[in-house]
């Protein structure tokens, strides 16, 4: 267990990105409710992620981990989370079969509310109101009053996150993730669009393996490994007094686990070595990531590992980087290097999300698909260059059609933006952009492993 930690031992350092609750008294009150409910997931959960994904940094398996920016209290229903699961589920077919390996299927799903922003206020026509920061604190309409911080946000987001849980155990232990229907899925989306027939003889070489092992005998509709499948939650552990509430002593071990969710990570702006946030995710046994950013050296990189995994337990560390498509390469190696020296076992993810956004001329922040898959050839170029495993991607992504990113088989442009623009946070890809971005990487390791 960590040194000196107690689930409370946050409270005496600095701390960045918290909203200013306007009463005190009422954010305790929903504080205390949420630690009286159960836990959402369990330490031994956590316990088998960890396990799947210290295989994962020792370079037999892969990480996908991917969902929304931010989950939202208006946008949900169970069509939704369906279609999330789905694409997801297509994705990491088509990235097993092409890398040959197992894929570990993590969710940026029930429990991904909270946003950390650049500025504490913005500026509406002549009023500063607070920023929004996710529907677990306030509501995203340029008001104030839409803009307070409000602690029963903090009830319903624990609600909502039990109803997505219980949604995503039934749908992938039910018969919904079977192997013969997430290949169909697939083969519709060659069949259907033109862009996706490059995808055509992969599409075929998962058909005739899924019939060869129909013709040794295997059932592939009943086999229970091929009908029912792991996935796992994750989020941003950004509120840490909503994190503290729902973090427990497992009986079974005497450790605490933070069981908001399986893994928990902590973003780019709230990684100070000494700060709030990674003095709360030391002491949780849960699997934990952290972004890396452009400015990182290795040395601080040593001292996060040193920091969050003094022990070096496979699995535990998982280090998201979010270079940006321009400095993935060159930025990466060197860190790739002092890791591989220090003998850390991390897993490296690449989130070519958040490095690689921007304002498009109507004024919609966008991504183009074409910088997304960029970084991740650049991330898989350093890991070939520095002989290490390009063990994941990191992705935000809807099942629905939206248009937030531009490019794609469908070839969206700055000017569709508006027509489906749904995201409460940043922009993500939407099912065919995503399902593209799986052929496309799966592709790209191939080569890379052969090359
Ligand atoms: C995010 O993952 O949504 C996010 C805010 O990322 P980062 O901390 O890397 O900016
Ligand atoms: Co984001």
């Amino acid at each position: 267990m960590a040194k000196d930690w107690s689930p409370t031992s946050w409270r005496t350092h600095p701390i960045k990105q918290q909203p200013r609750w306007p009463d005190e008294a009422d954010l305790d009150r929903a504080l205390k409710q949420i630690a009286g409910y159960p836990p959402l997931v369990f330490a031994g959960e956590a316990r088998s992620l960890q396990a799947g994904l210290a295989q994962v940094a020792a370079g037999n398996a892969f990480l996908l981990q991917a969902g929304d920016c931010a989950e939202s209290f208006e946008d949900f229903s169970a069509d939704n989370i369906r279609e999330k699961l789905r694409v997801i589920l297509q994705m990491a077919v088509v990235l097993t079969y092409s890398m040959g390996v197992p894929v570990m299927k993590v969710g940026r799903l029930a429990g991904q509310f909270a946003k950390p922003r650049s500025a504490d206020f913005e500026t509406v026509g002549d009023a500063e109101i607070p920023s929004f920061r996710g529907h677990i604190v306030n509501a995203e309409g340029p008001t104030a009053a839409a803009r307070v911080p409000t602690p029963d946000r903090l009830v319903q987001a624990y609600h909502q996150s039990a109803a997505t849980l219980n949604l995503v155990r039934a749908f992938t232990k039910g018969g919904f993730a079977a192997l013969d229907r997430v290949h169909a899925w697939n083969q519709e989306f060659v069949a259907s669009s033109p862009a996706g027939q490059r995808y055509e003889q992969l599409a075929q070489e998962i058909d005739r393996a899924l019939h060869f092992m129909r013709a040794t005998g295997m059932d592939t509709e009943s086999n229970a490994n091929l009908r029912q499948v792991d996935v796992w939650t994750s989020h941003e552990a950004l509120l840490l007094s909503y994190e503290e509430a729902l973090t427990r002593q497992d009986s079974t071990t005497g450790h605490w686990y933070d069981c908001s969710a399986h893994m928990l990570w902590i973003g780019e702006r709230t990684r100070d070595l000494d700060g709030a946030h990674v003095e709360f995710l030391r002491g949780v046994g849960n699997p934990i990531g952290c972004k890396v950013g452009p400015s990182m050296t290795g040395e601080q990189v040593i001292d996060l590992c040193e920091t969050l995994n003094p022990a070096r337990i496979p699995g535990r560390l998982t280090l998201i980087t979010r270079m940006g498509v321009d400095a993935i390469e060159d930025g990466l190696r060197p860190l790739l290097h002092a890791v591989k020296d220090s003998g850390h076992p991390v897993v490296w993810a690449c989130d070519p999300m958040h490095g690689n956004t921007y304002t498009s001329e109507n004024g919609r922040k966008t991504r183009h698909l074409e910088s997304v898959i960029g970084e991740i050839e650049g991330f898989v170029r350093a890991h070939h260059a520095e002989g290490t495993w390009p063990g994941g991607i990191h992705i935000e992504l809807t099942g629905e059609n939206v248009t937030e990113c531009v490019g794609g088989a469908d070839d969206v442009q700055d000017a569709d933006l508006d027509s489906r623009y749904e995201t409460v946070c940043d922009p993500r890809l939407n099912g065919r952009q995503s399902l593209e971005l799986a052929f496309r990487t799966a592709e790209l390791i191939r080569t890379t492993q052969s090359s």
